[in-house]
């Protein structure tokens, strides 16, 4: 028998609390019929493709007096993308909500990411099997892959497998390239009149995955949380020894949402965000003046030491490196089928074929970086054309270019301070975490409602439960169309349908909060320390949202 720690023992015990509209069974519900969608941009162009599931309008459930019955209805469901606390709660939510529907239905879990639907790899949950990871962190429960849905024979091979088990709905768990995938899976179902609906859950630990109608991603709020308790014991350790400059990464494959929330947390010296970068069109350079005069402006109070927060995304919002990478992602997508390139017999090699294929000025700022951060950007593209940033040490490039910067001020007697450093990335260390109470509950509730979709015949949604700073019980729970959050982006060097991230708004009320505050939290010392998760005591404690979300939610009910 597997040992279990004693959180574990306790956790499995949670019960998930559920919007009041849900709260009355599966069979006891209404569904109300909002306004008609478009995309968010590019409606043309989106409307074309989607012809069958673009323009539906949002729903929403409402308790209702009648009861019921309900077919029997397989459903399969898929875990897709990077992992994020609560994935195993919305399996729960749906397999408590399928099972309660009729306890004759089945639910079956595709194993290792879409590949699974694709290769026909499942198993086939019962209560027993469910019951062990009730409010668990991790995706082990089936594992999770980054294989993109798209082609006609992934689609057909995907219904040939839903025919064998007798599947008439997926759930697909993901970002927002994993829900591009359900959105283009649901559309060729109808086209093909499989009658196979397909909806989505709202994952990433990112934060980018939003509009008016997804408040928040599930996975953002634990792993948040779970940065901003090792920042905190940081900052104490800083102010403690008060010999270093720490320098933490965070994770967030493109937005700062993460960081952001982690700065807000717990007040730390200096905060990098992309977006406010990339709108300034701060240069690597104008960065590097940025950091090193706080860095230089505390050394002459005595305070050699801080803490520096960085977004993962970073190096793809300053404008040279932007521009650069945008032109290496093109050149790689054709330097992969290259075999004077795959098979160059060194790294230099490779770097200067690299060269040679960018823009003149694209080379250049290519030429300029460390060696060890030009054969990062070289590395193995994600499946959907992206840079893997999470294997780019971009603190580590930071560093080196302020030590260089101090030490030439040094000489021309700018600066007479010390400085050391510690590098830190912190991404890994939050993505499987036990979800927090609000994980917990939030993902619950979206796996319970994406079976209420699935019950109302619906294909092409997307889990909704929001009003998220009020307590579970006013939730209000529902759907949008995935094509409304669709717009054309290039990957891999074409135009292609993708849900628009959601970046910070520089204008919004969170990004403002930072703002207002960075000149005091530089140079004084305004650390705060989260401390650890609480799953247990009071709901002030233990239940709250991010602060991202409760301001979040101030300013979108002072604009209602
Ligand atoms: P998703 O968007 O799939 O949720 O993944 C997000 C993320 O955690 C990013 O923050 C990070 O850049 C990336 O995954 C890391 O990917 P991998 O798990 O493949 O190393």
């Amino acid at each position: 028998m597997t040992e279990l720690s004693p959180l574990q023992i306790e956790r499995l015990k949670y019960q998930p609390k559920l919007p009041e509209s849900l709260s009355s069974g599966i069979n006891s519900l209404e569904m109300i019929e909002g306004n008609a969608t478009q995309s968010v941009r590019d409606q043309e162009q989106i409307k074309a493709l989607f012809s069958n599931t673009y323009g539906k309008p949002t729903v929403t459930f409402k308790k209702s007096s009648l009861s019921k019955s309900s077919n029997i209805t397989n459903v399969g469901v898929i875990l897709s993308g990077g992992q994020a606390p609560g994935g195993h709660n919305v399996i729960a939510g749906l397999y408590d909500a399928l099972k309660s529907a009729n306890s004759q239905n089945k639910l079956y879990g595709f194993l290792g990411g879409p590949s699974g639907i694709i290769e026909g790899k499942y198993v086939e949950f019962d209560d027993k099997f469910i019951d062990a990871y009730r409010n668990t962190g991790g995706f082990d429960i089936i594992g999770s892959g980054r294989t993109k849905l798209e082609t006609e024979e992934q689609f057909r091979s995907s219904l040939e497998v839903c025919k064998k088990l007798n599947i008439s709905a997926v759930v697909i768990i993901g970002g927002d390239d994993s829900n591009t995938n359900a959105a283009l899976l649901a559309e060729w179902f109808v086209k093909n009149n499989a009658g196979i609906q397909v909806i989505g859950c709202p994952k990433t630990i990112d934060g980018d995955l939003k509009n008016e109608q997804i408040e928040i991603s599930f996975g953002f709020d634990t792993a948040t949380k779970t940065y901003a308790e090792l920042i905190g014991n940081i900052e104490r350790d800083a102010n403690s020894a008060k010999k270093y400059w720490h320098f933490v990464k965070i994770m967030g494959r493109s937005a700062s949402h993460v960081a952001l929330e982690a700065a807000l947390q717990t007040q730390p010296n200096i905060t990098l965000i992309s977006e406010e970068v990339e709108e300034k069109k701060m240069s690597l350079d104008s960065i590097i003046s940025y950091m090193t005069d706080i860095i230089s402006r505390r050394a002459e109070i005595g305070k050699n030491f801080g803490i520096a927060i960085i977004p993962e995304g970073l190096i793809e919002f300053i404008p040279e490196m932007k521009s650069m990478i945008s032109n290496l992602n093109d050149v790689m997508a054709e330097l992969e089928k290259d075999s004077s390139f795959t098979n160059a017999s060194s790294i230099t090699e490779k770097f200067s074929i690299v060269e040679r294929k960018l823009s003149s000025e694209n080379a250049r700022v290519y030429s300029s970086l460390p060696s060890l951060i030009k054969s990062q950007l070289l590395a193995d593209r994600d499946p959907h054309g992206n840079v893997q940033v999470s294997k780019i040490e971009t603190e580590k490039l930071l560093i080196e270019m302020i030590t260089e910067r101090l030490a030439k001020m040094k000489k021309e007697g700018k600066y007479s301070g010390k400085f050391s450093s510690q590098s830190h990335f912190f991404g890994y260390e939050g993505r499987c975490a036990f979800p927090s109470n609000f994980d917990a509950d939030y993902c619950y509730s979206l796996g319970y409602n994406a079976f209420a979709l699935i019950s109302f015949g619906l294909t092409g949604y997307l889990s909704s439960v929001r009003n998220l700073t009020e307590s579970a019980d006013k939730w209000i729970a529902g759907g949008i169309p995935l094509t409304m959050m669709m717009n054309m982006e290039k990957r891999h060097g074409e135009m292609k349908p993708v849900i628009q991230k959601a970046l910070v708004k520089l204008d919004g009320a969170v990004f403002k909060r930072l703002e207002s505050n960075r000149e005091d939290w530089a140079m004084n010392d305004r650390y705060l320390f989260p401390g650890a998760i609480q799953y247990f005591g009071p709901a002030s404690v233990c239940d709250i949202t991010t602060v991202t979300l409760q301001l979040e939610r101030a300013k979108s009910l002072i604009n209602a």
